[in-house]
Formats: C-alpha cells, sequence, structure tokens
C-alpha cells in the first residue's frame, strides 16, 4: 500500500534541531536529527543490537550514541565505536536515508538507495515572491489510511457538506466536476459560476456581489496536493482565463506522510495573491484552516473506522471519478516497485 520511490515530509525544517527527533514513515522508524553544521540527517530509528530506538539515545557532536550499550553511528549510518570491543563488523550499522531540506520543510527519500533526484520535489511557485504571502499550519497527526486523505484531497464535493461552516455552501451543490490524468496527478475541477461566496471567504475579499469560482483539486501521486481557488467577480471572465485586479489566488498545498496502515501525519501551507506581508492575514487564514481541515478529520477517522469493520462492499457514484483514477495509477505504480525484500538497506 505504500509507494516507496517518493520524497515524504518527514518534519516541518522548525521541528529538528540539535536534538533526537522520531518519527514512522511508512511503518519504518526514523531518526532525524542536524549535525554541527546545520545540515539534517535521517537514519534507521534501531540499533542494530537489540533493536532500542536510537532516538532513545544523546547525540555526541555528529554521532548518536545507543542508549542501551553506547554503540556509536555516523551520520551514514555506520557503527564507529563498540565499548569494550575493537572489531566492528559490518553489519553493526543502520539504513541511512537522503534527506533535504526545501519549503521549510525536511523531505526523506524512502525509496530504493540511489535512485532518487532531488528535482521530484514538488515547485512551488509564488513561494519567495515578495507580493504573495503564505501562512504555514502545525502538522496533523490523523488515524486514517493515507489513501483516504487523497480520495479527500481530490474531491471537492464533501466541500459544501463537510465544510458547511466553514469553505463551503450549498451554492455548488451538484455542480458537475471534469477529471483528467497529467503524469502522475489526477485533477478534478469546476467552475461555481455567479455564486454566493462561502463565508470563510469574505474577509479577504477586495469586490463585492457574486462571485465565479474555481476548484482546481490535484493530487500527484503518491500523496501530495495542490488546491488552486481562483474567485473572481462574477461575469469578469474569469473561466475564460482572464484574470480581474481583485480576483482572489490562493494555492493550497498538502502533503500527506503514511506512518502506518491505520494513520497518517499531514503537512500544510498556503500561499496567497493580496495582503502579502499581512501577518494577521496568515494567522487568520491558518487558523480559518484549521478549523476547516479539522472538519476533514473527524469525518476521515470515522470513514476509516467504517470501513475497516464493514462487512459490506463500498458503492461508488459518478462523484468518485478522482479518487478511483487515483487508486488504479497508484496501484500501477506499486505494481512497478521492487517488492521490499529485494531492496537494499
Ligand atoms: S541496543 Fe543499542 S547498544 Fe545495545
Ligand atoms: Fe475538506
Amino acid at each position: 500500500m505504500f509507494l516507496h520511490n517518493a520524497w515524504y515530509i518527514a518534519a516541518w525544517a522548525s521541528e529538528v534541531e540539535r536534538q533526537l527527533v522520531h518519527r514512522t514513515l511508512l511503518g519504518e522508524p526514523v531518526v532525524l536529527y542536524r549535525k554541527r553544521d546545520g545540515s539534517a540527517v535521517a537514519l534507521e530509528d534501531a540499533c542494530p543490537h537489540r533493536k532500542l530506538p536510537l532516538s532513545m539515545g544523546i547525540l555526541k557532536d555528529d554521532l548518536i550514541q545507543c542508549g542501551y550499550h553506547g554503540l556509536e553511528f555516523d551520520c551514514s549510518g555506520r557503527c564507529v565505536n563498540i565499548p569494550g570491543q575493537e572489531k566492528i563488523s559490518p553489519d553493526a550499522r543502520v539504513k541511512s536515508y537522503p534527506v533535504v531540506e526545501r519549503w521549510n520543510l525536511l523531505w526523506v527519500w524512502m525509496g530504493e538507495a540511489g535512485s532518487e533526484n532531488t528535482d521530484d520535489i514538488i515547485e512551488i511557485p509564488h513561494y519567495t515572491d515578495s507580493h504573495w504571502g503564505i501562512n504555514r499550519g502545525p502538522a496533523m497527526s490523523i488515524d486514517c489510511d493515507y489513501r483516504y486523505m487523497t480520495d479527500n484531497l481530490v474531491d471537492p464535493s464533501h466541500v459544501s457538506y463537510v465544510h458547511k461552516s466553514s469553505l463551503g455552501n450549498e451554492d455548488s451543490i451538484g455542480i458537475p466536476v471534469k477529471t483528467r490524468e497529467e503524469d502522475n496527478s489526477v485533477i478534478v475541477s469546476r467552475w461555481i459560476l455567479n455564486a454566493e461566496l462561502a463565508p470563510f471567504f469574505q474577509p479577504y475579499m477586495k469586490f463585492s456581489g457574486k462571485a465565479d469560482r474555481l476548484q482546481h483539486y490535484e493530487v500527484r501521486l503518491p500523496s501530495s496536493a495542490v488546491i488552486k481557488d481562483v474567485i473572481a467577480p462574477a461575469g469578469s471572465g474569469a473561466p475564460e482565463g482572464k484574470i480581474h485586479p481583485d480576483s482572489f489566488l490562493l494555492d493550497s498545498y498538502n502533503f500527506v506522510t503514511p506512518v502506518s496502515a491505520d494513520s497518517c501525519r499531514y503537512y500544510w501551507f498556503q500561499v496567497r495573491n493580496f495582503d502579502a506581508q499581512d501577518k494577521a492575514v496568515s494567522s487568520s487564514l491558518t487558523e480559518a484552516f484549521m478549523t476547516a481541515f479539522n472538519e476533514d478529520v473527524q469525518v476521515l477517522e470515522a470513514v476509516h473506522s467504517g470501513i475497516k469493520n464493514s462487512r459490506s462492499e463500498l458503492i461508488h457514484l459518478q462523484i468518485d471519478s478522482g479518487s478511483a483514477r487515483l487508486r488504479r495509477l497508484l496501484n500501477k505504480m506499486l505494481s512497478q516497485e521492487q517488492p521490499i525484500g529485494d531492496r537494499q538497506s
């Protein structure tokens, strides 16, 4: 169920300093820390002697010392010191993972050693553009299969129901979506024309009256999503590509890291074309999105346990076109991966 040949987020960059931080990614225990030069390290979090998590040990300069019998490991995962023993077997090592710091996040390559390419990490247009603002949320732990999260992130139809107190309202109910695939992405989108705006958006609008609104839900396999909102004055030509100067443009970036079959960790931030330097706007957006995403969490955790305990098959609807394509693409990519037993550590 986990695609290994991919970059996954292990932490916000600010969560890892000169201390040992444990994470589980794709069922594998990982310990993170920073070397004295500031660069980040990711190692298997299990001492090869008795499998004590190395994160329960201590950091000694750039080495980790195991908290049980003092074995020491360098940042390549090699054991360099066994107290009371001269000979160190080559088996005395832990796996080391490539790690890259980008977009204030720590990305870890969980796949085949040597096949990583940092160009595969997502590009974020406008991230460093001073005309665009940014707001970041805290990482959220969610007790559900990560695939239910990606289903949700390619499904605009839930917004009118799950988020009726925040992101959605009745104006979008039943409006059909277009679904397409591009490389390893599935995109579901629709224009909602001449609509009343949901209360969530009203404080940020630079125009009044009805709006034309684009919902663009894009999941890039295995588990990154870009959700774009374009909200423009009704009839100003936005669906034909005309961007009215008062338009609200907001790109929401969402990254889901599988933890186990029953849990995942969710990282997110938004970039926007208005009030770029206004910290109060950034905080209010973070707070508003937190509320909305907690609405998703409640539903997805209940869906997870509902499906896990179900005694009948799920039914399939037209609104599932995005998630059905996602599942098909993911299964194809999974079938092309080398089996885990054949992987080198
Ligand atoms: S368990 Fe790590 S040194 Fe024994
Ligand atoms: Fe949602």
